[in-house]
């Protein structure tokens, strides 16, 4: 592995399913479906307006997102939709993210983060998660108006890190993102917590974990 680790933030760092975990009675029996189908359409919402040119905040998607998820479940009254937004400003964590941050940079390792999220979103985000100060950079692919898995969206770490791509660890849970990034060149690890199945297989991760733990190994 290589100094410098880039990471995803949602899914990766910040527990995206939390949101509506933390309102789950409210939301009733389709919680999970909800939680699912919010953060899947919340992604093709990146990608297809990528492809169109129609780049909007990763904000809005993730708000027409959650009211198209609401009403594929059959409807949720706006004091508990708000909640669930609130709540997705202050994912909560996965619980080992702290102190592998903390132990990589004792080590004097550079730690950043890549991510679709709006420079305003990461901040609170970062924030209210207790990460404050773990990170050489956080940067949004906002300032382009495209998402990944769009190279230029890779670029921005070697264009604020001066290195080549292979100099850059990438870690993600999204094994899409892994797709771009190791076709971009950056050494992947795929950080399959849910256990899921392989796919991409010419886009493959240098190494699948479960968690970030193995980091400090
Ligand atoms: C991120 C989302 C897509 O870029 O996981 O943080």
């Amino acid at each position: 592995m290589t100094n410098l680790y880039v990471f995803d933030a949602y899914g990766t760092l910040f527990d995206v399913h939390s949101a509506v975990s933390r309102h789950a009675d409210e939301v009733g029996a389709q919680a999970a479906r909800l939680s699912d189908l919010w953060r899947s359409k919340q992604l093709e919402y990146t990608w297809v307006r990528s492809l169109a040119g129609r780049y909007a905040d990763f904000q809005e998607l993730t708000e027409e997102s959650l009211d198209y998820a609401i009403d594929r479940c059959g409807g949720l009254n706006a004091i508990t939709r708000a909640k669930l937004l609130a709540a997705y400003a202050e994912l909560s964590p996965f619980p080992e993210v702290r102190g592998v941050l903390k132990g990589l940079r004792y080590r004097g390792a550079k730690t950043a983060i890549l991510s679709n999220g709006t420079p305003a979103m990461l901040d609170r985000a970062i924030k209210s998660a207790g990460l404050d100060g773990l990170f050489d950079a956080v940067i949004s692919v906002d300032p382009l108006k495209i998402y990944k898995t769009a190279p230029a969206a890779y670029e921005l770490v070697r264009l604020h890190f001066g290195a080549t791509p292979d100099q850059v660890t990438f870690l993600s849970s999204n094994r899409w993102d892994i797709a771009g990034a190791s076709a971009f060149g950056f050494t992947c690890v795929w950080v399959n917590r849910a256990g899921l199945p392989d796919e991409y297989a010419e886009l493959a991760p240098k190494a699948v974990v479960k968690s970030l733990d193995v980091l400090l190994a």
